[in-house]
């Protein structure tokens, strides 16, 4: 009997190319002038723009389960520690851009205009998760309604630290009730209280005192430790984009009209899950 072959149907896109739909994203690279270096700074800012999207994807996921009743921590804890592989790739493609010099950066720069990474929403949408709620942040897109729109439902929805601070609520721990209905549009600053409440978990691991002993939450000084690896791994990438900052284009004004590499140092210090850092100026042991 004859083979009988279910052949797939035929177009001239092989299946690799129609499943990663290469076709499409092939014709995304448009450098605008002949300068060699432009294509470099196009694909690392598409890449880039790449991670962020998939880091949105995993933190949200995380935030959405951590407000759930019963909420599975150990998997939130897993969707962060796959963010922190990809926070890592973020910081390594800045490789990609290391030898830039202000003579090539200046041979295209033009060309953008006022383009700037200060406009890129899906980087607003990570800070916001990261609980950055500054309002100039949102107004940057007021030209855009629905971009605007968009940040805005994220800038009133809870932070991932938000929603740590209502899972430790609901799993007992002494987090105030006025931190637990604030407003999320508003920055969280930090509270003794909840510092407290951190170093309450961390002692009942360093309380075990045999290794086969489970703390009852365990899973809660892991969900510290990555919230606080999250947090570290976006300051480097922060960091590395200063560098670059400084390495291209010295202490130019940026093409959104700030001084540059001067407004971007500022934001290289902030402590994110500012409880998580407290907790290390004074120790838990
Ligand atoms: C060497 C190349 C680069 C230079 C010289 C540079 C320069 C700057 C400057 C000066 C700013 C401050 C805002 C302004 O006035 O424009 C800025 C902001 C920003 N850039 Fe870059 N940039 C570079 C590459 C990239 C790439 C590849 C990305 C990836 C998408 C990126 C993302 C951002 C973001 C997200 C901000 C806003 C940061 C914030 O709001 O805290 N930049 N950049």
């Amino acid at each position: 009997m004859p083979l009988k072959m279910t052949a797939p149907e035929r177009t001239d896109l092989n299946e690799y190319e129609d499943y990663a739909q290469l076709r499409a994203l092939l014709t995304l690279q448009r450098p605008r002038t002949d300068a060699p270096a432009e294509l470099s700074f196009i694909v690392v800012t598409q890449v880039m723009e790449l991670y962020f999207t998939l880091l949105r994807h995993e933190w949200e996921s995380a935030r959405d389960e951590l407000t759930r009743p019963n909420a599975d921590v150990r998997g939130v804890v897993r969707t962060l520690r796959r963010g922190h592989g990809v926070q890592d790739a973020l910081t390594a493609a800045w490789e990609a851009l290391r030898t830039l010099t202000p003579t090539e950066f200046d041979a295209f720069r033009e060309s953008f205009g006022v383009a700037s990474g200060i406009q890129s929403y899906q980087y607003r949408h990570i800070e916001f998760l990261l609980g950055a709620r500054h309002p100039r942040a949102l107004a940057v897109h007021e030209q855009t309604p629905g971009i605007h729109a968009d940040l805005a439902a994220q800038a009133a929805s809870p932070s991932l630290y938000d929603a740590a601070l209502t899972l430790l609520r609901r799993r007992g721990f002494a987090v105030p009730q006025v931190l637990a209905d604030r407003d999320p549009r508003t920055e969280y600053e930090g509270d003794d209280r909840v510092v407290a409440v951190w170093r309450a978990v961390y002692a009942d691991e360093a309380s075990t005192d045999t290794a086969s002993t489970q703390t009852a939450h365990a899973d809660l000084v892991d969900l510290g430790d990555a919230l606080f690896d999250t947090a570290e791994r976006h300051l480097r990438w922060k960091q590395r984009h200063l560098l670059s900052v400084w390495r291209s284009m010295g202490d130019k004004p940026g093409s959104a009209g700030t001084s540059g590499a001067q407004w971007l140092e500022r934001g290289v210090h902030r402590k994110y899950f500012p409880d998580l850092w407290t907790l290390r100026d004074q120790g838990w042991a």
